[in-house]
């Protein structure tokens, strides 16, 4: 690249991605820790060549109209939901993703989540810390049972099939949902292709691994949360807004089903008072499917080559909108 390019990354990601932008970009960076404002982002865009985003980030029409100069948007995550693909393809601006190196981590996160709220670890956590564990007691703190329970999985991409495969070596059977049948990982897995209606029925845990678009907005409501049965665990590591918030907290209320754990939620974050937070069959962690040392290293590599490759006119090796390229 003849010119140093003008970067704006929105906040600090691991070094080893930095490190490479930096050898070849100017770099504006974002130092707080929480996100840059939306106005501050709009300033920032006008005058720059790259950005480099989280899913923290409104990358809507507005953004994208206002980066004259941009040429590519990489964003430091697989979900794209917060980034407006289309006003960029509009524009002929690629955008990067870091699909794959984050799968592993977030596939143990939501079996850890699913775990947990079977066994009903932060009750239990919670009574030795305030100092009631005062025997073993024959009837205190019963769970679910994983092994050889029944799971439904919500789309059956990376993470979903991931997870699937967690799920075989606990001895579940797997129904799972998608748009798209996939009837290579049935046979490989021993899986089962149900209708959405019948998994929800059937499973005794519900986990979600489907890309928010307008088809999953809210896809877990009121409807999907009566169709499960009353001891189901519903586990969230994919978008807040697939689930309809004020439908869960009655259902956990009104026990339509027993317990449900989530590393996303809608609003994001949950305020303090949110009355999610008061539930004890509610687990809620910040959104930290992805956060490994490993993953997150990996993850900050992929954003720094995609924004390279963008910056030098070449096809992103990793791309969210390949129609901006024609032809796929
Ligand atoms: P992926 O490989 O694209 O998998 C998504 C799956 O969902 C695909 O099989 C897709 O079907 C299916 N799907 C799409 N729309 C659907 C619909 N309307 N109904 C049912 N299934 C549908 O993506 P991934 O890498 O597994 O990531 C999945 C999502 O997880 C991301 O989009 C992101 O939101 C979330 N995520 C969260 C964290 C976290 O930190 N909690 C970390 C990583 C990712 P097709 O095969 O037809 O496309
Ligand atoms: C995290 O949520 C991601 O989409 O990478």
């Amino acid at each position: 690249m003849p010119n140093r390019p003008t970067i704006y990354v929105t906040r600090r990601i691991p070094e080893v991605g930095l490190l490479q932008v930096r050898r070849v970009c100017e770099v504006w960076l974002w130092e707080g820790e929480l996100p840059p404002p939306k106005g501050v982002i709009l300033q920032e865009v006008a005058d720059c060549d790259g950005l480099l985003c989280l899913l923290t980030d409104p990358i809507d029409a507005e953004v994208i109209g206002a980066g004259k100069r941009l040429r590519v948007i990489s964003q430091f995550a697989v979900g794209v939901d917060n980034i407006d693909l289309a006003a960029a393809t509009a524009r002929g601006i690629p955008v990067g993703h870091t699909p794959g190196v984050l799968t592993e981590a977030t596939a143990d996160l939501a079996f850890a989540l699913l775990t947990a709220a079977a066994r009903r670890l932060p009750e239990g956590i919670e009574k030795v810390r305030a100092g009631k564990w005062r025997t073993w007691e024959p009837l205190g703190l019963l769970g679910a049972a994983v092994w050889e329970a029944t799971v439904g999985i919500v789309g059956l991409g990376r993470i979903g099939t991931a997870v699937a495969r967690r799920a075989r070596g606990f001895g579940m059977r797997v129904l799972y949902y998608d748009r798209t049948r996939k009837p290579d990982l049935e046979a490989e897995l021993g899986l089962e292709y149900v209708e959405m209606d019948d998994l929800l029925a059937r499973a005794d845990f519900v986990t979600l691994h489907c890309p928010l678009t307008p088809q999953t907005h809210h896809l877990i409501g009121e409807e999907a949360l009566r169709r499960m049965k009353p001891k189901a665990v519903l586990v969230n590591t994919a978008r807040g807004p697939v689930v309809e918030t004020n439908a869960l907290v009655q259902a956990l209320k009104e026990g339509w089903i027993a317990a449900a754990a989530l590393d996303v939620t809608d609003p994001e974050p949950l305020p303090p008072d949110h009355p999610l937070l008061e539930l004890p069959n509610c687990i809620v962690v910040p959104h930290i499917g992805s956060a490994t040392v490993a993953a997150r290293d990996r993850m900050a590599v992929m954003a720094a080559e995609n924004l390279l490759a963008g910056l030098r006119g070449e096809r992103l090796p990793y791309c969210a909108n390949p129609e901006v390229y024609g032809g796929g």
